[in-house]
């Protein structure tokens, strides 16, 4: 029987300036998901390939069971994502420039109309890997390097006045140069007031084996803009020993930062997970050492 959980609802709220423990939710709710986690997140639901995967037929009936859990619950809601190169409609490609930023458009407000009360929204996801092909119909480049970022913020600003605009992408925890970049397009957003907090993803790959002198120099880059920041898709991989070694001494560099606000994993279930190694708990329902340590470190 799970006594202690890590989930405290006054985080819910973000009450007294505590910090949330999120995770996804992938169709239905896992009947575990309140024992751990107090931030929902889906991991594709709400990604505008799964709600319009024909043009002009929106399904929002999974995202609805994530948005609806997290209402009922006083969880914070995060809408992943409105624009991202990877899972847009196939269809979108071979339109107009001219239709595409009329779809793009219509896609952003419809969003906005569906979950008005999402706390917080990816608006452009992995902008320095994945380009969305209708970036030029939105603004290309232009004159900042950046204007098709610029403009997806501001009509998510309009759709979602009461949320949280986020800008997030990967390989950012290990890798200061990168860092660098992203910096670049944060102050570029910030400096027009359109965006309230910094996601970095940081999955396995950037996770397992960055050293805790480099997370601490990519987080005080990123302190630096005066934004918080959010820890968006966690995860990380070993048996059970390695995993929680590396999450013993990693952990914490994030979880301590003053200017992270939160930190959502990308998955926690055997079976369930994008990475096969980075769940914290087995099929059979027992609890990695990770995540037993993770309990017992936020004295849940
Ligand atoms: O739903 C279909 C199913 O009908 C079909 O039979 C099956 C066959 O391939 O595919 C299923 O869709 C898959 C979908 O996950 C749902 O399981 C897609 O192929 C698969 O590509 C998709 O992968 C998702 C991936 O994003 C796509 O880029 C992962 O679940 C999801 O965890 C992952 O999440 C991303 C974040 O959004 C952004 N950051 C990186 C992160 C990990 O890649």
């Amino acid at each position: 029987l799970l006594s202690s959980v890590l989930v405290n609802q006054a985080d819910a709220g973000l009450a007294n300036g505590s910090k949330f423990l999120g995770n996804i939710i992938a169709g239905s709710v896992p009947p575990s998901y309140g024992t751990y986690w107090n931030q929902v997140t889906p991991e594709n639901s709400t990604k505008w390939e799964s709600v319009e995967g024909s043009r002009n037929n929106m399904n929002w009936s999974q995202a609805d069971t994530a948005y609806n859990y997290a209402r009922s619950n006083g969880f914070p809601f995060k809408f992943h994502t409105l624009v991202w190169g990877a899972q847009e409609p196939g269809w979108v490609k071979g339109l107009s420039a001219a239709d595409q930023k009329a779809e793009v458009t219509q896609w952003i407000k419809a969003a906005g109309q569906r979950y008005p009360n999402a706390a917080f929204v990816d608006v452009v996801n992995e902008p320095l890997h994945q380009k969305p092909s209708y970036r030029n119909a939105i603004g290309g480049d232009g004159s900042t390097g950046w204007d098709w970022v610029i403009w997806s913020f501001q009509q998510a600003r309009q759709a979602f006045p009461n949320a949280k605009l986020h800008i997030n992408d990967y390989g950012i925890i290990n890798d200061p140069s990168l860092a660098d970049q992203y910096v670049n397009i944060i102050n570029q957003l910030k400096s027009r007031g359109l965006i309230d907090g910094i996601g970095i993803q940081c999955h396995h790959f950037s996770m397992d084996n960055v050293s805790v002198n480099t997370m601490n120099t990519v987080l005080n880059k990123l302190s630096a803009t005066g934004l918080p920041i959010y820890v968006s898709e966690l995860d990380i991989t070993g048996d059970d020993n390695t995993q929680l070694a590396r999450y013993k001494e990693k952990f914490p560099v994030l979880w301590q930062n003053p200017s992270v606000k939160g930190v959502t994993l990308w998955g926690y279930i055997q079976g369930q997970t994008w990475k096969d190694g980075t769940h914290l708990l087995n099929s059979n329902g027992t609890e990695r050492p990770a995540l037993q340590w993770l309990r017992q470190y936020l004295k849940r």
